[in-house]
């Protein structure tokens, strides 16, 4: 195993830190594992040399945080960092942020928590976090010895990654990326952003939930032609690693097999590890996924709201991600809360407004029955 030390706060740290959110479930999801199975997969990932688990109050239907706690019973506790998370939906002011850190220090059987990040936060969120004084709570929680960092995970647009990220004295940040990623969210403008500030980064979604994890036929000609073999898993995590910013590379894994992978693979991998032929490969593989597109809609939602109610931007999102990763574990998920909420392209009269707002100028009343076919 590779260890890293984090920007500016010193310590040392696994390379690959070990995401609580799946187990074989949805994060949200009521807990779907044999317990043992998993309280063994967090040890044998600590055993192999990892230091840094990543849970949340809200994982796995509030278990996950139970479920750390039990796994790091018998001295286990004292080899590893703890991030979890206070979620905005959960607190409304002090005192509920207090009993809410209480309870998840009881959940986790430990006495502090090292990373304690407010939970999935936009510029809107992070405004009502002020109003309620979160900010102030964090810094009394960190003299008090209750918490050691503060810290926030972020899936926004950059902007608002920018303005929060300038707006408090943070110790670490949490973004998605991966090589997909690279514009979406905080990307890699806000990985380096963060590494200007010197605050280190925790890096969720990797592997896109698993999506990267089996490349489609022309991605996979690609990987084969390269000279030197790698699994898919395996290129993801080391574009990840070859930045300098990046702390920690969260991966959640459901077997055994998957954390002795990952532990062999992290102890491979540093800072500029790649050459200029690897890098251009995963550029190449980045855009023969592109390639794989089914519709350039850039989800700006300028065709919204349908007057009929038809969901446009998500639809193509799921038609997209299908045909991109072939698979896509939102697919059904996404697919029943449309035809729930009455949004699917079945709704839609061909009244043209849409396809008269759009910037792109797509055929959206053609393509959107297209994708309603296709996606079944
Ligand atoms: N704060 C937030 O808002 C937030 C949001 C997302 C994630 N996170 C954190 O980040 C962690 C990681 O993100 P993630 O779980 O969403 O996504 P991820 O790490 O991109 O993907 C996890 C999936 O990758 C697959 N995998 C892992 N190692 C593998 C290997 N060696 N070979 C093949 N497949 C492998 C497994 O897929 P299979 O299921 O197919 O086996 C696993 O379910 C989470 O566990 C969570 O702690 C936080
Ligand atoms: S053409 Fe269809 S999708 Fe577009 S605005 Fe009209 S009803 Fe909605
Ligand atoms: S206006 Fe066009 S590009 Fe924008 S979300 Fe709608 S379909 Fe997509």
């Amino acid at each position: 195993m590779k260890y890293r030390t984090m920007g500016k706060l010193g310590i040392k740290t696994s390379a690959f830190g070990l995401g609580c959110m799946r187990f074989n479930g949805a994060a949200s999801g009521d807990f779907p594992m044999d317990e043992q199975k998993a309280v063994s997969l967090i040890r044998r990932a600590i055993d192999g040399g990892v230091t840094y688990l990543d849970t949340a109050y809200v994982y796995l239907n509030k278990t996950s945080e139970t479920l750390v706690g039990k796994a790091l019973q018998n001295g286990y506790r004292d080899k590893v960092t703890i991030a979890t998370k206070m979620p905005l939906g959960s607190v409304s002011d002090r005192a509920s942020m207090e009993a809410l850190l209480e309870e998840e220090l009881q959940k986790l059987q430990t006495d502090h928590i090292d990373f304690y990040l407010m939970h999935g936060i936009d510029k809107e969120e992070w405004e009502k976090f002020k109003a309620i004084g979160a900010p102030q709570f964090f810094d009394d929680m960190k003299r008090a010895g209750k918490i050691r960092f503060k810290c926030f995970s972020f899936h926004g647009p950059y902007e608002d990654f920018e303005y929060i990220l300038n707006d408090y004295d943070w110790d670490m940040v949490q973004i998605q990326l991966n090589f997909m990623d690279i514009e979406n969210q905080a990307g890699l403008k806000g990985l380096r952003l963060a590494g200007e500030k010197n605050i280190p980064v925790v890096i969720m979604e990797g592997l896109l939930g698993g999506r990267l994890s089996n490349a489609p036929e022309n991605v996979q000609a690609l990987y084969d032609a390269f000279p030197v073999k790698r699994s898919p898993v395996e290129w993801a995590f080391r574009w990840l690693c070859n930045f300098p910013e990046v702390a920690v590379v969260l991966s959640g894994c459901n077997e055994p097999a998957q954390i002795d992978e990952n532990l062999r693979i992290f102890s491979g991998v540093e800072p500029g590890v790649m050459d200029e032929n690897e890098l251009r490969l995963m550029e190449n593989v980045r855009q023969a996924y592109l390639d794989r597109t089914k519709i350039d809609c850039t989800g700006c939602r300028y065709c919204m709201p349908c007057p009929n109610g038809v969901n446009i931007p998500g639809i193509f999102s799921i038609w997209n991600n299908v045909s991109l990763y072939c698979t896509d574990p939102a697919k059904d998920r996404g697919l029943a809360r449309i035809r729930e909420n009455g949004a699917g392209a079945d709704m839609c009269v061909a009244c043209g407004a849409c396809e008269a707002a759009c910037p792109q100028h797509l055929p959206i009343i053609d393509q959107l029955r297209q994708a309603w076919t296709q996606l079944g």
